[in-house]
This record gives structure tokens, sequence and C-alpha cells, in this order.
């Protein structure tokens, strides 16, 4: 039997983002045959069904019943993820999920435990590990020119947030991933917050890697939702690596400026090459460099069994941990161990 070259994929929500960023990749990769889409309301499940090619279906469960499948994506009201992906999870499906993939740290560890259950797995939406920036930055960590990490600093500011602890599960966990993506496990964290007026939310916290290393992290929600600032900052043996808003990357080192150019072909797109836009995500130009089509073929890839399902579930649940950390801290004025 000749070995399959598509996974059957079925994609729960036809929202915003989905639409914008997420759909718009899809026949950009060959291995994702998108062959279902639900969405509670009909018109949008048609609508992108029809401009997909797809089978629309307004209810999950018969459309799981109904469909084979490889896996399923899921990317809805955050309140809803961790339900629907329960029920994908139960069926033996493959998931990939939108962050946050729970909105606490109970049911992010029900999902790890219901996918080791029922012998499958889910990858979560944490897009800038598949940022060609990003991935630039981390190959170079991992050549002999960067030595081992000596600091690292992650700066974050998005629009308006009315809840700290909702600043931290719906915008910091992508900068918190990054920072594991790049620096490691983190062993203990201390964190100061602050509140510079109504939804202006600050978190400044420090994080000790088991590596050894110190790093920072600064979350705030007092700039705008018309574009967001994102500063990645990291040394190895003297190396600087800037990585700005995961669209550009300076690597500095023994006199020569920029990487080399080997990686600057990644995903199909050039690094400097600006594929995505603000927060209103594909189509609207600005300042983001994101990873959508990167996460959206891995996943379809590792339910060929052709990669490894990663970020996934266990990363999201680390992310969670670490906020609830930071939290903490921030609360009690006292470091804050992680479980190991
Ligand atoms: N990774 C990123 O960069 C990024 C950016 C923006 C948003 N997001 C995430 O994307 C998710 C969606 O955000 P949005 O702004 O598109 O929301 P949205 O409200 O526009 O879309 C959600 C869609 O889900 C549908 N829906 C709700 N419950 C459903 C159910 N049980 N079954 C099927 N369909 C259902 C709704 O009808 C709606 O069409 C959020 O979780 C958000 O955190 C991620």
């Amino acid at each position: 039997m000749q070995p399959r070259t598509t996974a059957r994929i079925a994609f729960i929500g036809a929202g915003n983002h989905a639409t914008e960023s997420l759909y718009p990749n899809i026949p950009m990769i060959p291995e994702f045959e998108l062959v279902a889409v639900c969405d509670i309301d009909p018109p949008k499940a048609q609508r992108t069904a029809r401009r997909y090619g797809a089978q629309a279906f307004t209810d999950v469960e018969t459309m799981l019943d109904q469909v084979e499948l490889d896996g399923c994506c899921v990317c809805g009201p955050a309140e809803m993820h961790h339900a629907v992906s329960l029920q994908v999870l139960r069926r033996g499906l493959r998931l990939f999920v939108e962050k946050p993939p729970a909105p606490n740290l109970r049911q992010a560890e029900e999902l790890v435990e219901s996918a080791a259950q029922h012998n499958t797995w889910g990858m979560v939406g944490f897009m800038k590990r598949f940022a060609p920036a990003n991935v630039l930055a981390r190959e170079f960590m991992d050549s002999p020119a960067f030595g081992t990490l000596s600091s690292l600093t992650l700066i974050h500011g998005c629009g308006p947030y009315d809840d700290l602890r909702r600043m931290m599960y719906f915008n910091a966990i992508h900068l918190i991933d990054l920072g594991r993506f790049l620096g490691g496990e983190v062993e203990r964290v201390f964190a100061y917050q602050c509140n510079g007026g109504r939804s202006n939310y600050g978190l400044a916290a420090t994080w000790m890697l088991r590596s050894g290393v110190a790093a920072t992290l600064n979350q705030n929600s007092g700039q705008t939702w018309s574009d967001c600032s994102e500063a990645v900052y990291l040394t190895g043996a003297q190396v600087g690596i800037f990585i700005d808003a995961s669209r550009e990357v300076k690597i500095t080192y023994d006199g020569a400026q920029f990487a080399p150019g080997a990686g600057l072909q990644l995903f199909g797109f050039r690094a400097e090459h600006s594929v995505s836009g603000n927060m209103a995500g594909w189509a609207a130009g600005g300042h983001y460099q994101r990873g959508y089509w990167g996460e959206l073929s891995r996943f379809a890839r590792a339910c060929l069994g052709l990669e490894a399902p990663s970020p996934d579930l266990h990363d999201a649940l680390q992310n969670i941990r670490l906020i609830e950390a930071m939290l903490e801290s921030a609360a009690t004025g006292r470091e804050v161990k992680l479980p190991l």
C-alpha cells in the first residue's frame, strides 16, 4: 500500500482569528486536507466550507460521528477550548487547539491526562515557535558559534485587558512559551505586578532557568491593539541575539553582524518578509511576523507521522504553571518554585 500523503482534518470554529489567520494557510500546506468545517453559526460554517471545498456542520458530535478524520483543529472562544478539545481527544483523534487550551491549571492537566488515556496527542497554537526569526535564532543557538545561553530578556506590550489573569492566559502565554522555546525550563520565579490605571496592567518577573541562567520578563497591557510590541534579547558566549517582534533577528558575534543565510528560506517565506500583520491577522499589514503556516503544517505532518507534534499539551500545561507561579509570587511577595 502507498503511504498516505494527506491527513484528513476537520476545523471547529470559523470566527475572526481562524478566518483571517489560519484557514488562508491551509491551501498552501500539501499534507493538510480540510474535509469538514464546524461552527455553531450556520452562515459562518457554510461560507468557510464553501470557500475551502469542505463539508459544513453546526454540531461537533454530528461532525465527529459522520466524518472519518485523522485530526481536528479547534479555534473558538477560549472558554470552549477545554470542553471541545476533550470531545476530540476522547475519540482518539489528534488535536490542534488555539491558545489558551484551558482557562486554569486543573483543566490544562485534564487535557494532558485525556490525551494519554486515549492514546493520542494535542498540539497547541503557540505560533511564535514557527515565526522564521525565532526559528533562525533557535538554529543559531544550537550552533557551536553561540556557546551556551548566558542571559534572556522578554518584553511584550499589548492592548488593554480588564483583568491581569486574563492578560496572562490570553496574551502573555505566547511570550512565556517563546521564553521556554529559547531558554528551556524554568525552576523558580519572582514577580511584581502593577496597575497603571483602568486596564493598564504590568507584570515584571525574574525567572531562574534550570540551566542556571537568569531571565527577565515584562508583560503589559499599556499599549494599543492597533499594534503590539515585542522584543527578545539573549546572549551566549560573546554573542548577542536581538529579535524584533518575532519578525527580524539580528545576531552579533565575533565582529560579524547578522547570521549566515541558511535560515532565510524557512517555511517558504523569507525571514524579513512580513507574512502576517497586527492583531487582526493575515490581511492587516503591520508589525508582527507570525508562524501560522508553520504550526498548521507541523500539525498536518504530525498527523501523518512525518514530524513530532510540538508544541503540545504538556507545553501548554507548563506555560500555565508558569503563569500561576508568577501570579502567586506577585500576590505574596515570595519566590515560587515550579514543580519538576
Ligand atoms: N494565536 C494568535 O495569534 C491568536 C490571535 C487572536 C485570537 N486567538 C485565539 O483564537 C480564538 C478565537 O478568537 P476569535 O477572535 O476568532 O473569536 P470569534 O468569536 O470571532 O470566533 C469563535 C468562533 O467559534 C464559534 N463557536 C463557539 N462555540 C462553538 C462550538 N461549541 N462549536 C463550534 N463553533 C463554536 C463561534 O460561532 C465563532 O464563529 C481565541 O481562543 C483566541 O484566544 C489567537
